[in-house]
């Protein structure tokens, strides 16, 4: 599984980074980003549910 931010939605609301610390980080600005390029297998539900505490719809789970 991989997660992809769009950095022309992202706008800094830290949800993604407070529901799934173990999948999204946050550069100095605040801005998502992803811990690493393949989301392990324990922790794909929180990807998931990450991506879905985003109000600007920036994160897409794949
Ligand atoms: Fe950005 Fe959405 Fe996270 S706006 S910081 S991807 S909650």
């Amino acid at each position: 599984m991989k997660v992809t931010i769009d950095t022309s939605l992202c706008s800094g609301h830290a949800r993604c980074n407070a529901t799934a610390p173990e999948v999204f980080d946050l550069d100095e600005s605040g801005y998502a980003l992803p811990l690493a390029d393949e989301v392990p297998t324990a922790h794909e539900a929180d990807a998931r549910d990450g991506a879905m505490a985003c109000p600007e719809r920036a994160i897409t789970v794949e």
